[in-house]
């Protein structure tokens, strides 16, 4: 990512959200990324996973110049080398947990019951497989929801704050389950927290901090 800036226009005029973000992330690399609530984490991170466009600069993925490419190539080329675990989960409602896991690999034309079901028994859910989401407790959501991510064998996971809404013995055991996923799968990680402690067990950290990564 070089030189990127990110700015939203609002009615009183153009909003910066992120300015002059340069950075490069290795194959294998696991990366944290702090900062306060609203400094930009979420933003960051939509735009190194080819989820949104900067407003200026460059963003390659996966060696895909993405802020030169239509959103058809930015969707195949998540689809191919992508895993996203989103903030608030986003998982589909009218969809069971295994269905939901199940589902990247029934979009690339795959039957996907199989890998599901075995992600879903590592991630400790192998007796929640018929749930609904809402029939899900917040931890088991987002147990479903690293298990989709985790589910097409991406060769790159974005994680927004995967354990924020947990205990800290819940927070603990996805953390964990991440990182035992990722370290046997060879993933690169880049991972949003506000857990200085799970920031410390990556590689790196980046601290953003009113839109500017800061030493
Ligand atoms: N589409 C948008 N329109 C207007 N403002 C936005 C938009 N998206 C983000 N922002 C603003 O940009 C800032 C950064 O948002 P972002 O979601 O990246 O923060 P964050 O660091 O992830 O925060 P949190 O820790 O609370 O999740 C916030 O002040 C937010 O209000
Ligand atoms: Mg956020």
């Amino acid at each position: 990512m070089q030189a990127v800036a990110k700015q939203v226009p609002l009615a009183d005029g153009p909003l910066a959200i992120l300015e002059d973000i340069t950075l490069a992330i290795a194959p294998g690399e696991r990366v944290a990324i702090v900062g306060e609530s609203g400094s930009g984490k979420t933003t960051l991170l939509s735009l190194l996973a080819g989820l949104d466009l900067p407003s200026r600069g460059e963003v390659w993925l996966d060696g895909v110049a993405i802020h030169a490419t239509d959103e058809d190539t930015r969707a195949a080329l998540r689809a191919r080398a992508v895993g996203f675990v989103f903030q608030n989960f986003q998982l589909m409602p009218m969809l069971s947990a295994l269905d939901n896991v199940a589902l990247p690999l029934e979009l690339r034309g795959e039957d996907g019951a199989e890998a599901a079901r075995a992600l879903l028994a590592q991630v400790g859910l192998g007796a929640r497989l018929r749930h609904l989401p809402r029939q899900l407790s917040g931890g088991e959501q987002q147990r479903v929801a690293i298990a989709r991510a985790f589910v097409t064998r991406p060769r790159i996971l974005f994680a927004d704050e995967p354990t924020g809404n947990l205990d800290r013995r819940t927070g603990q055991a996805v953390e964990d389950l991440l990182f035992a996923l990722d370290a046997e799968r060879r993933t690169t990680l880049v991972l949003v927290t506000h857990d200085e402690r799970l920031a410390a067990r990556c590689d790196r950290v980046l601290r953003l901090d009113a839109g500017r990564l800061v030493a």
